[in-house]
């Protein structure tokens, strides 16, 4: 057995001296280099400080024009993991257009943008710890990372209570999308009752008659059925 009085990590290899190991191996010999910030870094649309408007829920109406698309009413309702409503919580959405086109400039894909769709909503709960949005269900899109791979229709949530540390961030799926099996990123979760979870379902208590299908998806904040979180 090899005998030592020091751990292993602080032992150096033969030839280096402290002083050496420390200064010219690990520590950087040139300047660093200072990779710009660009949108797609962010984890979410920077929609500012102030209270959302009474139509920030409605993606439908922040522009002159109709977007193009099959028009949804998307809801639920937000409870901690007792099961209790979250009332007041801050709950964002971003989402690509119809032909799967997010509207920043940093999407690669070869799809068209819609002139009448940002894709960006907000809203906050109510006392039931409700929330309601109308918008368009967005297209799915190749995933940059591999050509093979797609993302499943889905939209994004990022919720936030009275401080920041408490953000919550997830996705929406839909139901039936034969994509969601070659989905990289729902494929990460290996529990299947959990990607479940991510999956909204059909309500038609919530369709606008002649004007949205409706869909229902809760959002639990942690416990044995928490809808799963991206970190
Ligand atoms: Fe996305």
């Amino acid at each position: 057995m090899r005998a030592y009085t020091e751990p292993w990590w602080v032992q150096l290899p033969e030839g280096f001296s402290t002083p050496e190991f420390d200064t010219e191996i690990w520590t950087p010999r040139k300047p660093l280099v200072i990779v710009p910030s660009r949108l797609i870094d962010s984890s979410a649309p920077v929609y500012g400080y102030g209270t959302p408007g009474p139509t920030d829920n409605d993606l439908l109406s922040q522009h002159d024009g109709v977007p193009m698309g099959e028009h949804i009413t998307v809801h639920g309702r937000v409870t901690d993991s007792w099961g209790r409503p979250v009332r007041d919580m801050l709950v964002e959405i971003w989402q690509a257009n119809a032909a799967g086109k997010y509207v920043h400039d940093h999407d690669p894909t070869p799809k068209p943008h819609d002139p009448h769709f940002t894709g960006a909503g907000r809203t906050l709960t109510n006392a039931h710890g409700e929330y309601t949005f109308k918008t368009i269900k967005p297209g799915a899109y190749p995933w940059w990372r591999d050509p093979e791979a797609w993302r499943a229709q889905h939209i994004h949530f990022g919720l936030t209570g009275r401080g920041l540390t408490e953000r919550y961030v997830t996705q929406m799926q839909f139901p039936g999308d034969p994509l969601l099996s070659r989905d990289p990123v729902v494929s990460t979760i290996p529990d299947a009752k959990a990607r479940e979870r991510l999956v909204a379902e059909l309500d038609w208590e919530a369709a606008i008659p002649g004007i949205t299908v409706g869909y229902r998806f809760d959002i639990v904040l942690g416990g044995v059925h928490a809808t799963p979180a991206e970190h």
